[in-house]
C-alpha cells in the first residue's frame, strides 16, 4: 500500500502570486466549471511576494499622447541589451493595455490624473511615462483585485501552506508533483493533465535583497531537477534603491516622480558623461546600479557604521510633503520605520539590492516549457518571474515584471486549459517514483546531528553577495563556484534537521529550500563564468564589452550529475531590431 496519497485535478497552478492568480482566472473565465483547478502555495495567497511590488505596471494606454507598442517594445529590447526575444516582447506589449483595463473593471483603484483617466508615471529606460500605478502599492492592489476576482468562480481549490518538493517529467511529459501538507506533515502526489509553474524568483540567494524570506528559488530548482533547461540564469537584477541597511524596496517610482541620486559631494552623479547624461536617474537599472557602485567603491559614497554597507542617497525633499504623501506613501513609511529617515526632510540611504532574475525556465512566447531541443514538454507551462520567454533578456526594465506576470499568466492559463480539454488522460509517474520521493524528503530527517540548514543558507548568501553582485570577475566566480560546491557537499553529508515532528515542520521545509538555493546558485554562477562578455546585468570587469559575435545567444543550463551542469544555447529571436550600442 503506497503511503503517498494521490490528489487529482485537471490543472495545477504552482504559486499564487500575480502570475499564478492570473492564470487561474483565465482558465475560469474562459472555461468556467469545465476545468478543475488547484492552486498550491507554501504560504497564504495574500502573502505571496507579488504584494510587495510597488511602482507600477507598464502598458501603452495613450497612443494619442505619443506612446506606441513599437516604442514600448523597442525600450524593452534596448533595455535587455538585445538579448530579449523580440517576438515575445511584441506579444507582451500588445496584450498589456487590455490587462490594465481588465484590472480596472475588476475593481483595481488605479491612481488617476486630474482629468480622471488612469495615471502613468515615468520609469527607468522607458521613453514615455507608461508605468500604471496605485500609489506605491501597485502589487498589493493587483493581488487583492485578482484574489477577489478568483473568488467569483467555482470548481477550484486552494492548497495554502503546501510545500512542493519536486515535479515529475518523464518521456518529455509532465506527470505530476509532490508536496508536503505542512498541517499534517504527509507527502502527497498531485496528478493533473497540466501544470503552470508560477513560483517566483530567487532573491533570497542574497542577504541584501528586496525579496521576502519566502523567495528561495524553489521554481527554478524543481524545474532544473526534473530536467528542464534553465535559461540565462547569469542575469540577476540589482535594483538601484534598496534601503540601507535592510534592503527593503524603495520604488523606482520615487525617481519616476522626480527623485534624484546624490553622492557625498552632493553631486547628481547619474548625469555625468560616464553614467547616463540623457536619462540620468531614469536609465535602466543595470546602468544605475553600476554607477552607484562606482561612487561607493571610489570613495564618493557614504557608509552605514552599523552594517558596514556603503551607500548613496536618494533625495526626494524637493518633491514636497503633499506629493510624497499622495504618490509615495509607502516609501515614506518604510524609510521612517526602517531607516529612521523622513524623506520629506532628508535623503534616503540606498544601494543596489538583488531584485529579479531575468532568466528562468525555458519557454516559448506562449509560456510552454521547452526541452533543450526546443520541443514543448507536454502539459508543462511556466509564468511570471520563474519563466524565461524571454522578454527581459539581460536586463529587465522596471514595471515590465508585473506586466509580464499578467500576460504570461493569461497565456499559460489559456493554453493549459485548451490542452486539458483536448487531452483525455495522461500517464502517472513511474511506479517507483513515490517511494523515491518519500525516501529523499523524509531521509532528510534521519541525521541526528550536524549543520543546520540556516547556517548553510547564510554561507550561500555571503558567497553570492561577495562574488556574484553588480561587478564580477572570472577569479571571483571561480572562487564562488568552489565554495558553492563545498557547501553542496556539506549539505549532502552534514545538513541536519533538528525538528523531527510532523506538524508544521518548517525546519524540514527550510532544509529543502536550502537545497533549492544551492541548485540555483550553482546554475547561476556556472553560467556567469561561462559567459565571457558583459551584457546587461552580467558585468565582468575582465570582459567589460558586449560581444555579439560570440554571445548573442541564450544560455541553457541542464543538470549533469550531483555538482555538475551542462550548457547549451538557443538563438535570440531578432525580428525587428538589430543590436546597436546602448546609450542613455
Ligand atoms: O521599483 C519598483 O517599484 C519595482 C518595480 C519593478 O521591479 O518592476
Amino acid at each position: 500500500m503506497p503511503s503517498v496519497e494521490t490528489i487529482e485535478h485537471d490543472v495545477v497552478v504552482l504559486g499564487t502570486g500575480i502570475a499564478g492568480l492570473r492564470a487561474a482566472i483565465e482558465i475560469k473565465r474562459k472555461y468556467g466549471d469545465k476545468i478543475n483547478v488547484a492552486l498550491i502555495s507554501k504560504i497564504h495567497i495574500m502573502r505571496s511576494h507579488s504584494v510587495s511590488a510597488e511602482g507600477g505596471t507598464a502598458a501603452v494606454l495613450y497612443p494619442e499622447e505619443g506612446d506606441s507598442f513599437a516604442l514600448h517594445a523597442w525600450d524593452t529590447v534596448k533595455g535587455s541589451d538585445f538579448l530579449a526575444d523580440q517576438d515575445s516582447v511584441w506579444l507582451m506589449v500588445k496584450l498589456l493595455p487590455e490587462e490594465i483595463r481588465l484590472l480596472e473593471n475588476w475593481g483595481l483603484p488605479w491612481s488617476r490624473r486630474p482629468d480622471g483617466r488612469i495615471a502613468q508615471r515615468p520609469f527607468g529606460g522607458h521613453s514615455h511615462p507608461r508605468a500604471t500605478f496605485a500609489a506605491d502599492k501597485t502589487g498589493f492592489f493587483e493581488m487583492q483585485t485578482l484574489y477577489n476576482k478568483l473568488l467569483e468562480f467555482d470548481n477550484w481549490e486552494r492548497y495554502d501552506e503546501w510545500f512542493i518538493t519536486n515535479i515529475v517529467v518523464e518521456d518529455n511529459q509532465y506527470k505530476g508533483l509532490y508536496a508536503i501538507n505542512m498541517r499534517d506533515g504527509n507527502l502527497y502526489y498531485f496528478k493533473s493533465k497540466a501544470a503552470i509553474i508560477a513560483m517566483g524568483g530567487g532573491g533570497r540567494l542574497y542577504n541584501f535583497t528586496t525579496y521576502a524570506h519566502t523567495v528561495t528559488a524553489d521554481g527554478y530548482a524543481v524545474g532544473f531537477r526534473a530536467g528542464v533547461p534553465v535559461k540565462d540564469p547569469e542575469f540577476i537584477q540589482f535594483h538601484p534603491t534598496g534601503l540601507v541597511p535592510s534592503g527593503i524596496l524603495i520604488t523606482e517610482g520615487a525617481r519616476g516622480e522626480g527623485g534624484y541620486l546624490i553622492n557625498n559631494k552632493g553631486e547628481r552623479f547619474m548625469l555625468r558623461s560616464d553614467c547616463a547624461p540623457t536619462k540620468g536617474e531614469l536609465a535602466p537599472r543595470d546602468i544605475v546600479s553600476r554607477c552607484e557602485m562606482k561612487e561607493i567603491l571610489e570613495g564618493r559614497g557614504f557608509k552605514d557604521e552599523v552594517s558596514g554597507l556603503g551607500y548613496v542617497k536618494l533625495d526626494l525633499t524637493h518633491l514636497g510633503e503633499d506629493k510624497i504623501n499622495e504618490r509615495l506613501p509607502a516609501v515614506r513609511e518604510i524609510a521612517i520605520r526602517y531607516a529612521g529617515v523622513d524623506p520629506v526632510e532628508e535623503p534616503i540611504p540606498v544601494r543596489p539590492a538583488a531584485h529579479y532574475t531575468m532568466g528562468g525556465l525555458h519557454t516559448d512566447k506562449y509560456y510552454r516549457v521547452l526541452n533543450e531541443d526546443g520541443v514543448w514538454i507536454k502539459g508543462l507551462f511556466a509564468a511570471g518571474e520563474v519563466a524565461a520567454s524571454s522578454v527581459h533578456g539581460a536586463n529587465r526594465l522596471g514595471s515590465n515584471s508585473t506586466a509580464e506576470c499578467l500576460t504570461s499568466g493569461r497565456l499559460a492559463g489559456l493554453l493549459a486549459a485548451e490542452y486539458v480539454l483536448r487531452t483525455p488522460e495522461v500517464p502517472s509517474a513511474s511506479p517507483d517514483r513515490h517511494a523515491k520521493e518519500e525516501s529523499w524528503v523524509f531521509g532528510l530527517l534521519k541525521r541526528e546531528s550536524g549543520v543546520p540548514s540556516y547556517e548553510i543558507r547564510r554561507k550561500v548568501r555571503n558567497v553570492m553577495g561577495e562574488y556574484f553582485y553588480v561587478f564580477r570577475t572570472g577569479d571571483g566566480m571561480r572562487e564562488a563556484l568552489s565554495q558553492i560546491i563545498e557547501l553542496r557537499k556539506l549539505m549532502r553529508t552534514q545538513m541536519y534537521v533538528e525538528d523531527k515532528s510532523k506538524v508544521y515542520n518548517t525546519d524540514l521545509q527550510a532544509a529543502i529550500e536550502t537545497i533549492n538555493m544551492l541548485d540555483a546558485a550553482l546554475v547561476a554562477v556556472k553560467a556567469g563564468l561561462n559567459r565571457t562578455e558583459s551584457r546587461g546585468a552580467h558585468y565582468r570587469l575582465d570582459y567589460p564589452k558586449r560581444d555579439d559575435d560570440n554571445w548573442l545567444k541564450h544560455t541553457l543550463v541542464l543538470r549533469n550529475g550531483e555538482d555538475d551542469i551542462r550548457i547549451t544555447y538557443s538563438p535570440v529571436a531578432i525580428t525587428t531590431w538589430k543590436p546597436v550600442e546602448r546609450k542613455y
